[in-house]
Parts: structure tokens; C-alpha cells; sequence
């Protein structure tokens, strides 16, 4: 550790295996991309980790580094693959299906893809409706299940040789839930799980052995996982970095471009009506009214926290805000997402903004899970424990501090992804003051 740095920093030495319940669209999308970019048959556009620069002291200074020069981040090629899902497909199979890539390509990196072959899952079909499979583990209690998958964390690294593991939750969409009491401590869990309790969702079963195992713990979608106390008080007990929920990817991350735009020119807005169609398994999952409301949720939230109506009631006060998303198989991954915002301006004359985003889902999607894994691994070298609301940056609903309201806006998050990675090496932070250079 330099004199200047604020935390101590673990070399990125050795294996680091990415544990994925879920190998679905976005799961073999990423594994195809990591893989293809180990060959030199792609880039990672899209990846922070991968092409961002970062700029370091005053903007005359010249000093611009990759961050993952700045910081010690875990390569490409030291990344091994396991998961659980309850479908048998292994990778190559499973990303066939999903259509996501091209078959060219496919073939290409089918000899890694096709090693991946999903462990036995734990799965409830409560929890996702739309859904079933048969590559389940069937007997015991939710303890005895939390521990077979620690059993599977264990053999998994064993195996590969791995010196450190990232978990992140790429599985489907479970039905909104809201904290109960057992998920109020972790006595209370860990009972609650030798009991069954039917308020224990499988990805807090994922959750739970992962961080039994030391494992750091990021949450794809947006169930409420780790989102409880019970996880809280766990992940600061055994020191590890957990982050949250829901990947902010086509039509949430147009928002929280759009809105701070607007909010920064002081502009009203009347009404956000947006609408999707997508035809992938993610869509069919959330058909189901309980997983979309999880879905809801997250989305709705960003523009009430982005455009603050209690400080700006004349512009703000209540926008009509409705978000639709409607399962269409002919699109498959390929998503088509609108919006139609109905703003004001000077004298409160109308004008309307149309979005059309013709997105690939899990093309978006799978930069940000490789950029979490990276980052994730980092926080756990740099000793940062409990919620990591510098990645806020990734979801759509960013977990935060009980009574901390989270922050959207996508600029705000930026400069707080780029000042932690400052801070944690002890670099001046950016606050954009720039009077220095006019003294
Ligand atoms: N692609 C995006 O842009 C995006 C953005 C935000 C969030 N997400 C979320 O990421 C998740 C993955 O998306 P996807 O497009 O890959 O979906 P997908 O349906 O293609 O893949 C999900 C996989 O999870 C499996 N699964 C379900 N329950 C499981 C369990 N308990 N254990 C293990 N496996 C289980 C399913 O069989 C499926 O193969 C979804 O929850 C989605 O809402 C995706």
C-alpha cells in the first residue's frame, strides 16, 4: 500500500470463478463475449472495466489511465464459469436458444460454452410462475438446499482452482415479495430456513450460501434478495461487498439520461408513458402479473427519485408515469421499447419527446455483469463490506443505506463509480470546481 492509499488493496492473483444461478440469455451472452474477446474475435464494447479512462488530477495534467490500469482488476483470461439452472443445456445449448448471437459466432466459442453445464438449481415454483424445469435439487429443507449449494460453491472451486468467487443473480424474475419477519435478522433466517418458511425466496437461499461461502453477492434482477437485514447483518458480519438489484440496461437507462436533462433546464414534465415488447424468456416470465410487478417497481421509482417533485412541485408534481411491458415472441431478445413524455416549458406551453429504442437486451446487459464481477472482486481485495453504492451505476433500483434515499441520476453516478476508485487510491477527487485554472 503506496502512502497515499486509502485501502489496501489484494493483488488480483489466481482464478476468480463466476457463480451464476441462471444460464439464460444475458448469462450466455456474457460467457460468449468473454470468450470471444479472449480470442480476438470481439471487443468489449459496452465494458467500463475494459475501455474506460479515467481521468486523474487537474484537467492540464495529461493523466487519463485505463481504470483497469488504475486499479487491479481480475483479467479476462483468469475468469471461470459455473452456474445452476433448471433447464440441463449447458451454455452452447442454452445460448442457441435464447438467439441472442449469431450462430457464426456460436461455433466459434462452442468448445468453452458447451463445458458449462448448469448444476441442479433451487427453484420454487411460487417464486416464478411462468416456468418450469426439471435440473432441480427436490429433497430436503431450504437449510439442507442452502447447503448443498454451498457443497457446489466448494466443488466448483475446487475444481477449477479458483482463489476467489463472485456470485451474481442472472436467474429469472421472482414474484414481488415484500421483507417479512424472518428476514428482519439472520437468527431469524437461518431458523426460518430449517422451517421452510414460504417467505424465503430461492435467489435468498443463492444468496445466503454465498455469502456462508465468502462469496460476494450482486443481484441481476429485481427481486428483493439481498435487500433485507437479514442479508445486511450477514455480508457485514462475514466482511463481503453485496450490490443490487436490477441491471439498468435499455429503457431505464434512456430515463435516467433523459430526466436529469430535463430537471438541469428546469423543465416540467406532464406525463411518462412508456411501453415495451420483447419476446425472449424474460418476457414470458413476466407475463406473470407478480414477477412484473417486481419489475414495476424498480422502473417506477427512478423518475420520482431523479426529478425530486417535493423540491420542484410546480414541474414535478403529479407526472403521470406508467411503464407496460408486453410478451411478443416474434422479437425474441431483440426488444422495441417507446417512450412518450409529455414535458413543459417557459409559460407552460406542451411539448412532446418520442423515444423509439430498438435494443438487444442482453447485449446490454452483459457488459454491466462482467463490469460488476470486476468490481465486485475489487471491493472484496479492498476490504469494502456491505452494500456498494458506488455500483449504483449497473441497476435500476440501487440498493442503498436503510433511510437513504438511492441515487439515478446516471452522471451523479458516474462521478461516484470514478471518485470511489480515486478515493481508494488515494487521488484527488473530481468535483468539477475548476477555479484553480482561472486564478
Ligand atoms: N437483459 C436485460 O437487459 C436485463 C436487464 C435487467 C434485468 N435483467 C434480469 O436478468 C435476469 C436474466 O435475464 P435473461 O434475459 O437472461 O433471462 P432468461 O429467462 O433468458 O434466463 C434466466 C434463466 O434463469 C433460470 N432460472 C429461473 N429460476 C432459477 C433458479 N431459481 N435457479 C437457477 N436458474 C433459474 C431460467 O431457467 C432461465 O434459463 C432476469 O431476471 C431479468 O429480468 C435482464
Amino acid at each position: 500500500m503506496s502512502e497515499k492509499e486509502n485501502v489496501r488493496i489484494a493483488p488480483a492473483t489466481g482464478k476468480l470463478g463466476v457463480l451464476i444461478p441462471g444460464i439464460g440469455a444475458v448469462t450466455t451472452t456474457l460467457v460468449a463475449g468473454v470468450e470471444a474477446i479472449k480470442r480476438g474475435l470481439a471487443q468489449p464494447i459496452g465494458s467500463l472495466t475494459q475501455l474506460a479512462a479515467i481521468r486523474l488530477g487537474k484537467r492540464t495534467d495529461g493523466r487519463s489511465p485505463l481504470i483497469k490500469d488504475f486499479v487491479p482488476l481480475a483479467g479476462l483470461n483468469d475468469l471461470v464459469f459455473g452456474g445452476w439452472d433448471i433447464f440441463e443445456d449447458n451454455a452452447y445449448e442454452a445460448a442457441a436458444n435464447a438467439k441472442v448471437l449469431e450462430t457464426s459466432l456460436l461455433e466459434q466459442v462452442k468448445e468453452p460454452l458447451s463445458a458449462l453445464k448448469p448444476m441442479k438449481a433451487v427453484f420454487d415454483h411460487q417464486y416464478v410462475k411462468n416456468i418450469d424445469g426439471p435440473n432441480v435439487k427436490q429433497t430436503g429443507s431450504k437449510m439442507d438446499k442452502a447447503q448443498m449449494l454451498m457443497q457446489d460453491i466448494r466443488d466448483f472451486s475446487e475444481k477449477n482452482g479458483t482463489s476467489r468467487n463472485i456470485m451474481i443473480w442472472c436467474a429469472s424474475t421472482e414474484v414481488f415479495h415484500r421483507p417479512a419477519e424472518c428476514h428482519q435478522s439472520l437468527k431469524a433466517f437461518e431458523a426460518a430456513l430449517h422451517k421452510d418458511d414460504p417467505d424465503i425466496a430461492p435467489s435468498q437461499i443463492y444468496a445466503y450460501a454465498s455469502l456462508m461461502s465468502g462469496v460476494p453477492f450482486a443481484n441481476g434482477a429485481p427481486n428483493l434478495t439481498t435487500d433485507v437485514p437479514a442479508m445486511l447483518e450477514l455480508a457485514r458480519d462475514r466482511s463481503l461487498p453485496v450490490c443490487g438489484k436490477d441491471f439498468k440496461t435499455g429503457q431505464t437507462f434512456m430515463k435516467t439520461l433523459i430526466a436529469p436533462g430535463l430537471k438541469a433546464r428546469m423543465l416540467g414534465l406532464s406525463g411518462w408513458f412508456s411501453t415495451n415488447i420483447l419476446g425472449n424468456r424474460d418476457g414470458e416470465v413476466l407475463e406473470d402479473p407478480g414477477s412484473f410487478k417486481s419489475k414495476e417497481e424498480t422502473k417506477l421509482s427512478v423518475l420520482e427519485h431523479i426529478l425530486q417533485p417535493e423540491l420542484y412541485p410546480m414541474l414535478y408534481k403529479d407526472f403521470y408515469h406508467a411503464v407496460r411491458i408486453n410478451y411478443y415472441p416474434p422479437r425474441g431478445d431483440s426488444k422495441e421499447g417507446w417512450d412518450n413524455i409529455d414535458i413543459f416549458g417557459w409559460l407552460n406551453y406542451p411539448m412532446q419527446i418520442k423515444i423509439d429504442f430498438l435494443c438487444r437486451d442482453s447485449i446490454l446487459a452483459a457488459p454491466i455483469v462482467l463490469d460488476l464481477v470486476l468490481f465486485l472482486d475489487l471491493a472484496q481485495r479492498a476490504g469494502m463490506r456491505g452494500i456498494q453504492e458506488w455500483l449504483s451505476f449497473y441497476f435500476k433500483g440501487p440498493m442503498t443505506a436503510p433511510g437513504l434515499y438511492p441515487e439515478h441520476d446516471i452522471f451523479i453516478q458516474l462521478m461516484k463509480l470514478k471518485n470511489t476508485l480515486r478515493w481508494m487510491r488515494g487521488e484527488d477527487l473530481i468535483t468539477h470546481l475548476g477555479m484553480e485554472y482561472y486564478d
